[in-house]
């Protein structure tokens, strides 16, 4: 058997709904896991699931209701895998001009958010003696960009958080790390590079082009299997070079 196949296991996958989490979703119940899915609409998940077969269990809602995540653990059961994917991007504003709200609001679904499921799916994967969780950030919890800081900022903080989580339940089984992608052509990122900034991102990025959700996968299986089992508390940047210059 492959150490990365992931028969036998259940993995939990926010934001699946669209874009980059519906890609490792994707690829997660290719290499065998059941996977329960979660995003905000419910029909974005129906088409999914109708796409991944028998094996998926759909859980619309948001992240970062208070209590939502728990109901989540409670419906899935056996967890072993949590990718923490939802995320928004909703502001494009010059940091003096960002009000408290806009502020909140992408706090409250990629930090706090973020934090109500590894919470949630965490004590389940500490009660059965282990798992892994996947955070996804972005390259700009690491490298500045005008006008995105509320974003950064709650992408930073996960960085943060994945490292606490897998220093504090490294020995009961349960490894914590970040995949952190560079730009995507996906409904959060494509606004942007139609934007005046689609040139300047393009061209930092070594490999010349933004990346396919489809070229996430392998970095979601690799980090949930077995494939993986010495690495916690890092970041996987999945870039094009990004943030190697
Ligand atoms: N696309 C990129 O270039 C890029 C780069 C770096 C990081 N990311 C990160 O990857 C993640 C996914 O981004 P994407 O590009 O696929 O975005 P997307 O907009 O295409 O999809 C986001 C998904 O998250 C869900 N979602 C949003 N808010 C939610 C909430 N409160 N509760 C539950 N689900 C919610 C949406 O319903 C949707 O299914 C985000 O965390 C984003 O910050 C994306």
């Amino acid at each position: 058997m492959s150490e990365f196949d992931l028969t036998g296991k259940t993995a939990w996958v926010t934001g699946a709904g669209k874009g980059l989490g519906r890609a490792m979703a994707t690829a997660l119940a290719g290499a065998g896991s059941v996977v329960a899915l979660t995003s905000r609409t419910r029909s974005h998940l129906k088409s999914l699931a109708g796409e991944l077969g028998e094996n998926t269990l759909v859980l619309p809602g948001s992240v970062s209701d208070e209590g939502f995540a728990e109901e989540c653990v409670e419906q899935i059961g056996q967890i072993d895998i949590l990718v923490n994917c939802a995320g928004i991007s909703p502001t494009f504003k010059r940091s003096e001009q960002v009000s408290n709200e806009e502020w909140r609001r992408v706090l409250n679904v990629n930090l706090d958010g973020s934090w109500f499921c590894a919470r949630a799916a965490g004590q389940r994967m500490l009660e059965q003696g282990g798992g892994s969780i996947i955070n996804v950030s972005s390259v700009h919890a690491v490298t500045g960009f005008e006008r995105i800081a509320p974003y950064a900022a709650s992408k930073g903080g996960l960085e943060a958080l994945t490292r606490v989580l897998a220093v504090e339940w490294a020995n009961r089984g349960v490894r914590v790390n970040t995949i952190a992608p560079g730009y995507f052509g996906t409904e959060l990122a494509e606004p942007l590079m139609h934007s005046r900034w689609g040139e300047k991102i393009t061209g930092a990025i070594p490999l010349g082009r933004t990346g396919e959700p489809t070229e996430l996968g392998g970095a979601a299986v690799f980090l949930a299997s077995d494939a993986s089992t010495y690495m916690t508390g890092t970041t996987l940047h999945v870039d094009g070079g990004w943030t190697a210059h």
